[in-house]
């Protein structure tokens, strides 16, 4: 009962999720259409034409000095976070004017942190571009090879929407209270940070990297689980089967042309070794590869480094968050749930 497991709070059009086949339809489209411009995703959910995503980039960009200090933040989620919390969308015309806002801000804030962490001055965005482009190019300073970018594309789409997942939720509890599209998403950054939501792929890499070569991985990970340690990139709340994005994000890994064989083969011998010694342990709850697993491969090939991976996670899912605080508004019922006190009583 802590966890909410099964409770439904919303009736939702965005998205459902399988969690027994193991499979995920976002705005009616199974995921395989994750392969679509980011703006095309944006649209379906927000059921509106393809917003200006390139303008919102560049009504941020033209903000950043103000942002400075938010930006000099040695965690990326920090950043963006305390650079979002300076927005306001109070004074735009609609809610897919507020939407592209945040969206826009989102990829410029993050491909900023990136630049200033590698102490590089910020790259201006090209309203031109697509999204998916442009963040990778604003982050490198360099227009990205096109697999590259269809690659990021693919990952931004994948992760864009996905029930009701902890950021999510609390963003629509907050955009229940009539706060304004900024509140509900700093509330959904501030959830995504943490490592059993957004935060696991910096260390499902870290994780690799301590593994080394595949014949360690069995004993690493056993030493991992008899410590009590979860293993990261593993298991998840809804899906009792591999996350299907997980294949996605192979698929757009190995498309993207930027795969390292070796990397890619110990990952997989980490992935099944992982699986295996979770399923002994837990033969009666499956535990296999979560969308963060796949995320931290595919980031890291495209460049990215593992410091912005929670950023760039949001840069994604800001998407979903702005369409779910359009679908409470129109609800228009605060969420209010009860809780049960167990705590001390004054003496009769
Ligand atoms: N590694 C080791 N054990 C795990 C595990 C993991 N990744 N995920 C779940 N378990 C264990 C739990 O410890 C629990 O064991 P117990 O019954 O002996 O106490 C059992 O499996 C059931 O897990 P539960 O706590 O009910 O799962 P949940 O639904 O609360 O957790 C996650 C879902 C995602 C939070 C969890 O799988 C996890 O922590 N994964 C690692 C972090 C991660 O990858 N986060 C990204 C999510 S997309």
């Amino acid at each position: 009962m802590n966890g909410l497991d099964g409770i439904v709070v919303a009736e939702t059009r965005l998205s459902e999720i399988d969690g027994a086949a193991g499979r995920l339809l976002v705005a009616g489209h199974p995921l395989e259409a994750a392969r679509m411009r980011f703006e095309a995703v944006c649209a379906l959910l927000w059921e509106s034409a393809e917003p200006e995503l390139g303008s919102a980039r560049a009504a941020a960009f033209a903000r950043l000095d103000d942002l400075g200090g938010a930006l000099a933040m040695p965690h990326a989620i920090d950043a963006l976070r305390a650079g979002m919390a300076q927005l306001s969308t109070r004074d735009e015309p609609s809610f897919l004017r507020q939407a592209s806002a945040v969206t826009g801000a989102m990829a410029v804030l993050a491909a900023a942190w990136v630049r200033r962490a590698a102490g590089e001055p910020p790259v201006a965005p090209d309203p031109e571009l697509p999204q998916a482009v442009d963040t990778l190019r604003m982050m490198q300073g360099k227009t990205p090879a096109p697999e590259a970018a269809c690659a990021l594309s693919t990952y931004l789409c994948s992760v864009s929407e996905h029930g009701m997942n902890a950021s999510t939720f609390v963003a629509r509890a907050v955009a229940s209270t009539g706060a304004e599209l900024v509140s509900a998403v700093v509330a959904g950054l501030s959830a995504l940070e943490g490592p059993l939501h957004g935060g696991a792929p910096g260390p499902v890499l870290d994780m690799i990297d301590a593994i080394g070569i595949p014949e360690r991985a069995e004993e690493w990970i056993e030493r991992e689980l008899a410590a009590g340690r979860r293993i990261m990139g593993m298991g998840h709340r809804v899906y009792r089967t591999r996350d299907p994005r997980a294949a996605v994000l192979e698929g757009a890994l190995r498309d993207s042309g930027a795969s390292n064989g070796e990397r890619a083969a110990l990952a997989r011998v980490v992935e099944a070794t992982a699986a295996r010694l979770l399923a002994e342990r837990h033969p009666d709850r499956p535990l296999e590869a979560n969308v963060e697993f796949h995320t931290a491969l595919l980031l890291e090939a495209l460049g990215i480094p593992r410091g912005a991976f929670t950023a760039v996670f949001a840069v994604g899912r800001v998407a979903g968050w702005c369409a779910h605080v359009d679908e409470q508004r129109r609800s228009g019922r605060l969420i209010r749930p009860s809780s049960r006190y167990v705590g001390a009583r004054p003496a009769a």
